[in-house]
């Protein structure tokens, strides 16, 4: 029987797992090692928690099932899920990138991936004609944020498909920002999907995390191999973390979106803001893109205002939102990407890409949406 993404979330694929206990909620199995029943007899799948554990393994499971992937790999961080996707690559393979991406992973690319061989082209990925003319023959992969982290940049994912196929290239999807119930990139051409788990699927800002989706199961073992070689998988207790956050990952990201839409309405009419990236706006440039191939616009808003001291009241002044850089959980949180998520991007980067100081980015929570306007209202007043 098919299932639908919320069911998947609340059961996984196989309804229950055949401990012989029904218990409705997955076992954390906290061991490091398990028994092997005599010599030359390995246990089938487990033996050694680094390699593979049964908690992990439902989870993984699990966000196969939300991905449509043929295999998922579950990591300690996102930025671990990342480091091991270049994992797969060899020196003088070059890259095409979106010049708008999560810090972390700019500074992956300028700190460790350079110095690995890896050759990076960043481009402009809104617009596939770019994407196109950055392609040689040494072109391994197009890597893509939509959308993107923080400038919201809606990249089409089965037009970069189309072209990562057309080279031998493979498409590498990070779609932290819509979330597995949003969007789905591999359905559209993607080879892989990350993820930082931290976000959204985890989604009550108490765990870090990350995962790899692979359409291909072979690649699949190979990333499995990368991962438990690096020691990099996640740990039991932090895979039952995940799993519970996933049951509501659909309600949550319901009443986040809805809360961005109504937060992102309220701020346009504000004086002291210059500009409003929601791709749930009409005329946000992405906004047909992002309709034909998510279900949805997300819960992450980034706007300017005036100045930088309004931008910097808005910070001082937030009692109910708080001033910290992560995302996707229930609390609302405001962010100084120019400082904080993207301190790492050149001043000239950051300036090109619009990252000024008076840009604030922020994650729309599960609170009242009133609430949450009443709390900027009172922080933007001079
Ligand atoms: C889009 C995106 N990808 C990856 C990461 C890295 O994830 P983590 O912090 O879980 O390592 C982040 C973190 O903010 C992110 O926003």
């Amino acid at each position: 029987m098919s299932r639908s993404i919320e069911t998947l979330c609340v059961h996984g694929d196989s309804h229950k797992f055949h401990d012989g206990m029904d218990s409705l909620s997955m076992p954390i199995y906290q061991t490091a090692a398990f028994g092997h029943p005599d010599l030359g007899h390995s246990p089938d799948r487990f033996y050694y928690t680094r390699l593979s554990n049964p908690t992990r393994t439902h989870l993984e499971e699990t966000v196969s099932s939300l991905e449509g992937a043929a295999g998922t790999v579950a990591f300690s961080s996102g930025m671990a899920a990342i480091t091991a996707v270049f994992e797969l690559f060899q020196p003088g393979d070059r890259i095409v990138c979106s010049e708008d991406l999560y810090g972390g992973t700019v500074l992956l690319f300028d700190s460790i991936e350079k110095k690995n061989g890896l050759e990076l082209a960043l481009v402009d990925t809104a617009q596939p004609a770019l994407v196109e003319a950055a392609m040689t023959p040494e072109t391994k992969a197009i890597y893509i944020e939509t959308p993107s982290n923080p400038m919201m940049n809606v990249t089409d994912i089965a037009a970069c498909a189309a072209i990562a196929k057309k080279y031998g290239a493979l498409l590498i999807v990070d779609n932290t920002f819509l979330s597995p119930y949003l969007q789905n990139p591999i359905a559209l051409g993607a080879d892989i999907v990350v993820h930082s788990g931290t976000k959204y699927l985890g989604g009550h800002n108490d765990t870090i995390s990350g995962f790899v989706c692979l359409a291909d199961k072979d690649r699949c073992e190979r990333l499995q191999k990368i991962a438990y070689t690096l020691g990099a998988t996640l740990s039991p207790f932090d895979s039952w973390l995940m799993i519970r956050g996933i049951k509501t990952l659909p309600i949550r990201m319901e009443r986040a979106q809805e809360n961005a839409l109504a937060i992102a309405l309220w701020l346009k009419e504000q004086p002291q803001v210059r500009k409003v990236y929601y791709v749930g706006l009409p005329e946000h440039p992405g906004y047909a893109v992002n309709a034909k191939q998510s279900r949805g616009a997300g819960g992450m808003l980034s706007f300017t205002v005036d100045s930088s001291e309004t931008a910097l009241r808005i910070l001082d002044k937030v009692k109910l939102i708080t001033f910290a850089e992560s995302l996707g959980g229930p609390e609302t949180l405001i962010t100084f990407p120019a400082t904080q998520t993207h301190a790492d991007v050149s001043p000239e980067d950051r300036e090109k890409l619009g990252i000024t100081d008076s840009f604030l980015r922020m994650s729309i929570g599960l609170e009242n949406a009133q609430d949450l306007i009443t709390d900027l209202k009172q922080a933007m007043e001079p």
